[in-house]
């Protein structure tokens, strides 16, 4: 109190409005005029610091993920990894400890569509999570479908604007994200997922989430393994059908963030354990997909979820912009213990997320609070725009802003363990991998579907692929038919009884696209 007194002139109560210099705004009604009827003055400081400030209210939106929800938790580990000690696979800290906290900021979202879109389009949903450890932050940036739609970064751009609205009309376009996935099979299995109910989870607390990519586990000799990274929701998985997901986006568009919101203001915390799947590091020949391939399943029975750990989500955000905004996830941000696998998707996400964060919230975006680590920082790194103060630690000698040297400054790390130091050799080469096998999985994923999924399936497909030139519908029949039989039957009869209808669709339906005839050809297909 005494505090604020001094802060105070003698002009001002506790709600005394200011400008952001401090001075006490007395007139924030009209603006300073030659007479009441005008002209403005150029010299009206506050008007013009008021108005400029929010003439920039808004940074870039995520390229991708635009739309998103957040709240603060904690992991605690479990010290083991099924029945073992988790040591004998990682050193990384944060896992070893049964019981062992580390805080956590999470950002749920939906993919393709804009910051304030709609919580019940067709779409897979973002779940990344921060961890901040004691050896700096771990970002798990993860999906809440465990596969993806390409293997290879390189097509990462194209796929997005087939996704996105035609850069000409600006509408939604079901033939152009039909023409991208009919030309490249892989993303056979993803569509068969995103089609179905699990591409509208009914919220984000009843959803799974996956790390989607194969990353590596590294233990204190330096011995690896791959891994894959599983949360299970303690509330359990609820997905919707086309109709429910219309009949919540007719009375609120922002379903899935209320209901995070509301369920950690009323102390009902969300929850979901952490699993991995573990595997040998190598090729595995023996398999008849590549571990490294984003594009599938890593079968159960073959490499069992194994838990290591429980994640609670226990307090709102103070500001959606600051902590939700702002907040910058990326795989490249690993620590000790954890490392990359040579997943070519994993690498080119690497590269870009720390990319476009320098440019969506710029180049001293880790200063801020929110995504900024828990502990030490001390780097030679200095200046750049918004840069507000000097990552010295205090032990640090601000003098030397440089390594090596002999007067002081920062020194090196010593290793925490022996070095995975992985041999690699062979031809550059631009080549896509040997074992694609790119419906196999999808004809798995369409069996084991209940039927009321599989029904949903076909009827969405068919609903958006009718909107579709027949060489995209006839391509994608193909993959259906080569995945499974019933699968390409079901949509080849459904498009043959459906309307053909215009491509262009609104955004008031479900599909990633949205979708204008609702649920017309459900009935047919
Ligand atoms: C966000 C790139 C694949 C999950 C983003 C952003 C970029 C990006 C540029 C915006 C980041 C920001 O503005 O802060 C890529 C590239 C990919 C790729 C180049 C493939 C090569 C994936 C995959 C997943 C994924 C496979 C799922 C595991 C996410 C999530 C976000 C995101 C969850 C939102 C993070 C947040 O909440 O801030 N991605 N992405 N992405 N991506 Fe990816």
């Amino acid at each position: 109190m005494a505090n604020n007194e001094q802060n105070k002139t003698s002009r001002e109560s506790e709600e005394t409005l200011t400008n952001r210099q401090g001075h006490p705004i007395t007139n924030n009604q009209n603006l300073r005029t030659v007479g009441n009827r005008g002209p403005a003055t150029l010299e009206n400081y506050d008007f013009i610091e008021k108005i400029s400030h929010f003439d920039r209210e808004r940074i870039p939106e995520r390229v991708v993920h635009g739309r998103g929800a957040g709240a603060h938790g904690y992991f605690e580990a479990y010290g083991t990894v099924g029945d073992e000690p988790v040591s004998k696979y990682t050193r990384a800290k944060l896992f070893q400890e049964k019981g062992k906290q580390t805080p956590v900021f999470v950002r749920f979202s939906t993919v393709i569509h804009g910051t304030h879109s709609p919580e019940t389009l067709r779409d897979p949903r973002g779940f990344a999570v921060k961890f901040y450890t004691e050896d700096g932050n771990w970002d798990l940036v993860g999906n809440n479908l465990k596969i993806f739609f390409i293997r290879d970064a390189v097509k990462f751009p194209d796929m997005i604007h087939a996704f996105k609205p035609d850069p000409v009309t600006n509408l939604q376009d079901a033939e152009r994200f039909f023409d991208f996935c009919a030309s490249s099979p892989e993303s056979f299995h993803m569509v068969t997922f995103v089609y179905s109910p699990w591409g509208i989870p009914a919220n984000y607390r009843m959803m799974q989430g996956s790390g989607v990519n194969t990353y590596r586990w590294v233990n204190s000799e330096g011995k690896a393994v791959l891994v894959k990274y599983h949360w299970e929701p303690k509330q359990g998985i609820k997905n919707l059908t086309m109709k429910e997901a219309q009949e919540i986006q007719g009375k609120n568009f922002n379903h899935a963030t209320q209901d995070l919101y509301d369920a950690i203001e009323r102390g009902d915390y969300p929850e979901w354990e952490l699993f991995v799947q573990i595997m040998e590091d190598g090729p595995h020949p023996e398999l008849d997909f590549d571990p490294l391939d984003d594009t599938k399943l890593w079968p159960n029975d073959q490499f069992p979820w194994l838990p290591v750990g429980r994640m609670v989500l226990n307090k709102n955000p103070e500001d959606y912009f600051n902590e939700v905004e702002q907040a910058a996830f990326g795989t490249g941000v690993l620590v000790d213990g954890l490392d990359f696998s040579d997943d070519k998707m994993l690498q080119g996400r690497t590269f870009s997320y720390s990319d476009t964060q320098r440019y969506r919230v710029g180049p001293n975006y880790l200063q801020l609070p929110i995504n900024a680590p828990k502990k030490r920082v001390a780097t030679n790194q200095m200046g750049g725009q918004m840069q507000y103060k000097r990552d010295v630690a205090p032990d640090q000698n601000p003098h030397i802003n440089y390594e090596p040297s002999i007067l002081g400054g920062l020194k090196e790390a010593e290793q925490a363990g022996t070095e995975h130091t992985p041999f690699v050799e062979g031809n550059l080469v631009r080549e896509s991998i040997d074992r694609q096998s790119n419906t196999k999985q999808a004809g798995e994923t369409y069996r084991n579907f209940e039927q009321w999924e599989k029904d949903e399936l076909i009827n969405n497909l068919v609903n958006d692929l009718s909107k579709c030139d027949k060489r995209i519908q006839d391509a994608m029949i193909a993959l259906a038919e080569e995945a499974d039989e019933e699968y390409g039957r079901r949509l080849r009869e459904g498009l043959a009884n459906a309307p053909k209808m215009d491509s262009n669709m609104d955004t008031a339906g479900q599909s990633p696209l949205g979708n204008k005839d609702g649920d017309k050809a459900a009935g047919e297909a």
